[in-house]
């Protein structure tokens, strides 16, 4: 159980808070909602007030019945300044929705009401769920004023992308589901005590690409769902996260720290530099094997040539180059997409050849699992063990392979030696 302060700005989607509130309240936090004057043009105080049982406050004099104790706190016997004491009881402070004009004033440090007031002085995590016509979200300035807040640690949870609010237009800006919100929100809640509390992993995901000439490149069918899954996951269990992320168009999970590359060359330098400090490598990028040996500036004319033939180098293999680096309670998981019959064998060998902890193969021969789908089923191969995990969300597979790497973490002499220095 935890306290969470929402804040709820002025736009439609402020009836989603009310979602949030309820699903917050039912998992048994305890939750206060300060407003925005605006959003009371769209939900009235009097629906929050049903769903917390305490009161909503917009006015920053105003007086707090509650004097800024949660439900199921008792009130203090004096009587404190109503945005001061409600921000220092929150474990959380999470504004959605966030409009345009509140993520700016937020990223500016304006305090003209009672909920940027709150902000200011709240030194607990901020999350910020924005909403708002897909142009004004797409405005640099709005574009700025997220990576203000990015960049000083909130977290944002993306709004989705679909039908909005005005008649017949879509696009990026609905208030992301609030169920994702309040996931968000339990995951950084759960930071502190889950099982890799304390542990960096490192993630790399998507796919690269090697550039041809100054418009075309050789690539991969890699969406990077599998690893931006393995980094979500790995951040709910407390870890703290470096999401190498290459070519991946999908948004990333909240509370990771997101690098993002284009070449195998590039990734290899980003991986490198977060690797020293990491406890866990999750290397499930498709990283390319070979390069046009000659990149041009410019773009190749198809005009007087009946064909082109494309010379290419390999690429360093990063993952054998990170192992070969490696310093005592490091646990490093390749991954391998194989075709059809031996696959398995052929991801024991990858693991035998790379020096690795485990190697997770899944068989691309088969339509429905691997590149760009939804689902998979790998077997994730150990030095002593083979274990299948049957085919699931890549949100299921990424939780089987994060217990196989706790299990690997608690039996490897190296991590308990790791353990016992400590
Ligand atoms: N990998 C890497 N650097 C490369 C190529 C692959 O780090 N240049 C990593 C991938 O991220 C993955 C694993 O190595 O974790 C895949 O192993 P690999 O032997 O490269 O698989 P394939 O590319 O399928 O190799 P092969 O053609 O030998 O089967």
């Amino acid at each position: 159980m935890a306290r969470i302060l929402v804040g709820v700005s002025g736009g439609i989607a402020a009836y989603k808070a009310v979602e949030l509130v309820r699903l917050a309240t039912g998992a048994g936090h305890a939750v206060r909602v300060v407003q925005t004057p605006a959003s009371l043009q769209f939900v009235g105080r009097a629906t929050f007030e049903g769903v917390t049982g305490a009161p909503v406050l917009v006015e920053e004099f105003e007086r707090d019945p509650a004097r800024g104790a949660y439900p199921g706190d008792p009130a203090p016997s004096h009587d404190p300044i109503s945005h001061l004491e409600l921000v220092r009881q929150a474990d959380l402070f999470c504004v959605a929705p966030a409009s345009a004009n509140t993520l700016a004033k937020l990223a500016h440090g304006l305090a003209d009401n009672l909920l940027t007031s709150a902000a200011l002085a709240c030194t607990a995590p901020l999350v910020v769920a924005p909403a708002m016509n897909n142009h004004m979200y797409e405005h640099p300035a709005t574009r700025d004023n997220l990576a203000v807040l990015r960049a000083r640690g909130a977290t944002i949870v993306e709004p989705d992308t679909g039908r909005l609010a005005s008649r017949g237009e879509r696009g990026v800006g609905r208030l992301a589901d609030p169920a994702l919100i309040l996931e968000t929100l339990e995951g950084l809640l759960g930071k502190a005590g889950g099982p890799m509390d304390g542990l960096h992993v490192l993630v790399s995901a998507g796919g690269t690409r090697e550039p041809i000439d100054s418009v075309r490149y050789v690539g991969n069918r890699s969406s990077g769902r599998m690893g931006l899954a393995l980094a979500g996951q790995a951040a709910r269990r407390g870890a703290e996260v470096t999401l190498v992320a290459a070519n991946v168009t999908l948004p990333a999970p909240a509370g990771v720290r997101l690098i993002e590359v284009e070449t195998a060359a590039e990734l290899l330098e980003a991986t490198r530099a977060a690797f020293a400090d990491a406890d866990v490598l999750l290397m499930a990028a498709a990283v390319a094997d070979f390069r046009p040996s000659e990149a041009l500036d410019e773009k190749i004319s198809k005009s007087g040539r009946d064909g082109l033939a494309l010379a290419l180098e390999p690429t360093e293999d990063v993952l054998a180059a990170l192992a070969a680096q490696r310093a005592p309670g490091q646990t490093l998981v390749g991954f391998a997409a194989e075709h059809g019959a031996g696959a398995v064998e052929r991801g024991r060998a990858k693991l035998e050849r790379k020096g690795l902890d485990a190697v997770v193969v899944n068989d691309i021969s088969r339509a429905e699992v691997g590149f760009d789908a939804p689902d998979n089923e790998v077997t994730i191969v150990t030095s002593d063990a083979e274990r299948h995990v049957a085919l699931g969300s890549k949100e299921s597979v990424a939780a089987a392979i994060l217990d196989a790497v706790e299990r690997l973490r608690t039996t490897s002499p190296d991590a308990s030696t790791v353990e016992g220095e400590l």
